[in-house]
């Protein structure tokens, strides 16, 4: 159990974040902070409290407009921004088209913490993904370990669930890893999807993985087309908590996220989905998988769009 949780922003995946940090019981304190009018925060966190005597905890939630909330935060999940939502047209955008907007949103994020909470852990989930935590990044010059996206245990979630579902099997018997940014071009690897240790193709022909792959690259879009307004929010504050709880029980998990490369992979200074051990320290230390030479060609792709968003976010800030 940590003292004081901080979550940053009060929409859908905030409310799950800290309903879910009360019930799991990851901290003495949580605080959700929103500059939304009149009280957006301060009501969720009302909310909350008024059923704690149903989970008999003493836990203190607090809410506010102003980032003072989350002063002396250990852990930091910041979700604030514009999530993807469907256009009057019907179309939707990618997660990129956030950047101007959540960019602003995120140079406030950083002040915030900056002010509050330095040296918190910092698990970001904010879109774009990887290019809002390069953001963060540069505002406040974390060690590399104490900051990570919340993408690659979403998107490999997701990949097991459509694999466990084709495969007539128990998703607990999946095991599989998506790579790369959390955008179109992310990377589900076959060559690393088992099913209770077996390759995946003794169970699922090679037509049907295609098939779920492509689901899996789009699955963002598809629940924000079904959902009609705003994008998942469930299973998103349910990954970035497999993270969290990694850390605040120092399991030396083994997870895909959102980490600064530091010539792993052959990539200088970006951040970007791999799987890395997640414990106390954070994100531990980065783990290289072995690629085919078809998957190495697609993750350079993956590199080469989140380094055009990271160039962007340079652009911006000019
Ligand atoms: C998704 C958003 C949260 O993939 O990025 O659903």
């Amino acid at each position: 159990m940590l003292n004081k949780i901080a979550v940053i922003g009060g929409g859908n995946i905030g409310g799950v974040l800290v309903q879910e940090i009360v019930r799991r019981r990851l901290a003495r304190n949580v605080a959700l902070v929103d500059v939304k009018e009149p009280e957006l925060a301060k009501g969720k966190a009302l909310d909350i409290s008024e059923g704690l005597p149903v989970l008999c905890t003493d836990i203190k939630v607090e809410g506010s407009k102003e980032y003072d909330v989350i002063a002396g935060a250990d852990m930091v999940i910041n979700t604030a921004g514009v999530p993807r939502t469907t256009r009057p047209d019907g179309t939707i955008p990618t997660r990129e088209e956030l950047l101007t907007t959540n960019l602003k949103i995120t140079d406030a994020v950083s002040a915030g913490i900056s002010k509050n909470c330095r040296n918190a852990m910092i698990i970001s989930i904010a879109n774009p993904l990887d290019a809002i935590v390069y953001r963060l990044n540069m505002n406040l010059k974390p060690s590399r370990a104490k900051l990570m996206g919340m993408a690659g245990v979403l998107d490999s979630n997701r990949y097991r669930y459509f694999v466990a579902e084709a495969a007539g099997v128990s998703v607990d018997n999946v095991e599989a890893i998506v790579l790369g940014g959390h955008g179109d071009s992310m990377l589900p690897i076959r060559s690393a999807c088992r099913i209770a240790g077996m390759p995946v193709e003794k169970f699922v022909s090679s037509d049907k993985l295609d098939a779920i792959e492509a689901r899996t690259r789009k699955a963002g879009g598809e629940v924000v087309k079904l959902l009609g307004v705003g994008s998942a929010f469930v299973s998103p504050a349910w990954s970035a908590l497999e993270m969290a709880e990694a850390i605040i029980f120092d399991k030396k998990k083994i997870l895909p996220v959102s980490a600064i490369l530091k010539g792993e992979y052959g990539v200088e200074g970006l951040f970007i989905g791999v799987p890395a051990i997640m414990g106390a320290g954070g994100m531990e230390k980065v783990i290289e998988v072995d690629l085919t030479a078809s998957e190495k060609e697609a993750f350079a792709k993956s590199v080469a769009s989140v380094q055009k968003t990271a160039d962007e976010v340079i652009e911006m800030t000019k």
